[in-house]
């Protein structure tokens, strides 16, 4: 419980950043008394999902700490799980107006009959009864869950935000991070609010100044899978739309996001520009600054994969 990004997790709508939009409808919907009973929240790791559940539950509903429940799907995926979890929470028991409230983390991983279980309950859900499903990955949740669900998709955080989120946490911490070094730590945390804490944390202990400087190198440097694609993308001479998709579609089904990719290329594209050795040719250079132009785009929420797909082709077609 003592890591930064759990101590800083905001208790309150208001201490939530970056999700001005979803804050709002909810702040709206629970004045007017019309807060949904099945809510589906969206987006990558780090950016707020279980934290705007359990707000929901605590300050907008009230529900009491023992009538709170979360669950990893992840470790509970399987039907008899969710039907304990259901049964435990739709007996009332409670004092009238009181409320119960589930959020099941990593719902993507219920297994296809626990999915079935969970829809009978969320068909018409007992008027005490909130539930929150979250999730990295939107495309395996059911139809059938989706259309009876409030769907809330959050977005990474932009930088100037993060490094925000940077300068709270260095006050807290009572460390010297200085501007210079929230923003390097804030472009490595890649939209993250959870990566920026953690980056945060180590950067105030690190011990000296190459420690920090290892830190912030390794930001800039991509995963060791991207590197092949990375390359290919800014350094070969014949890119087709072909051989790109061959490279990156690999990466996106072991999990990596569209906006991870786009941000490891255009990183990797400034990184070569630095380098004055690739003025030797403006065929070089100009190769590096179209893929930046074409992924200068942020490749987040439904559409991200197709945006990314998007901009290859732009990109390949382009250098013809
Ligand atoms: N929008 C935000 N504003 C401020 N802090 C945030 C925000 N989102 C996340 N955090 C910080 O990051 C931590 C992790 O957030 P949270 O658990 O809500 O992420 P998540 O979206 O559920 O991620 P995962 O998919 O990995 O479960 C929180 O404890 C909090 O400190
Ligand atoms: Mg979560």
């Amino acid at each position: 419980m003592s890591d930064l990004y759990n101590v800083l997790r905001p208790t309150e709508l208001n201490e939530v950043i970056g999700q001005d939009a979803v804050v709002t409808s909810l702040r709206i919907l629970h004045d007017s008394g019309r807060l949904p009973h099945l809510f589906l929240f969206t987006g990558n790791s780090g950016v707020g999902k279980t934290t705007l559940a359990r707000i929901i539950g605590n300050q907008l509903l009230c529900v009491k700490p023992a009538n709170l429940l979360e669950i990893d799907a992840a470790s509970n995926s399987k039907v008899d799980d969710v039907r304990a979890l259901m049964a435990q929470v739709k007996k009332r028991g409670l004092v009238k107006g009181q409320k119960k409230m589930v959020i099941i983390d990593e719902c993507h991983r219920l297994s296809p009959s626990a999915w079935d279980a969970l829809l009978k309950d969320t068909e018409q859900p007992p008027e005490h009864l909130y539930i929150a499903l979250c999730t990295t990955d939107y495309a395996k949740v059911p139809k059938t869950i989706k259309t009876r669900a409030t769907d809330y998709h959050l977005k990474e955080l932009s930088t100037d935000d993060l490094i925000d989120l940077g300068e709270f946490a260095n006050n807290h911490l009572n460390a010297d991070l200085n501007e210079k070094t929230l923003i390097r730590l804030a472009r490595k945390a890649e939209g993250s609010a959870r990566n920026m804490l953690t980056l945060v944390s180590k950067a105030s202990t690190a011990s000296c100044k190459d420690e920090l400087a290892d830190l912030l190198e390794d930001g800039m440097a991509p995963k060791a899978e991207f590197i092949k694609p990375m390359r290919y993308l800014c350094t070969a001479t014949n890119v087709s739309f072909k051989g790109a998709m061959a490279l990156i579609v690999p990466l996106i089904q072991e999990g990596n996001t569209p906006e991870s990719i786009r941000l490891a290329s255009i990183n990797y594209a400034a990184k070569m520009l630095r380098n004055s050795k690739t003025y030797s040719s403006d065929a070089k250079a100009g190769q590096l600054l179209t893929l930046i132009d074409c992924f200068s785009t942020a490749m987040v929420g439904v559409d991200g994969e197709a945006l990314l797909y998007k901009a290859i082709a732009d990109f390949a077609y382009s250098l013809e």
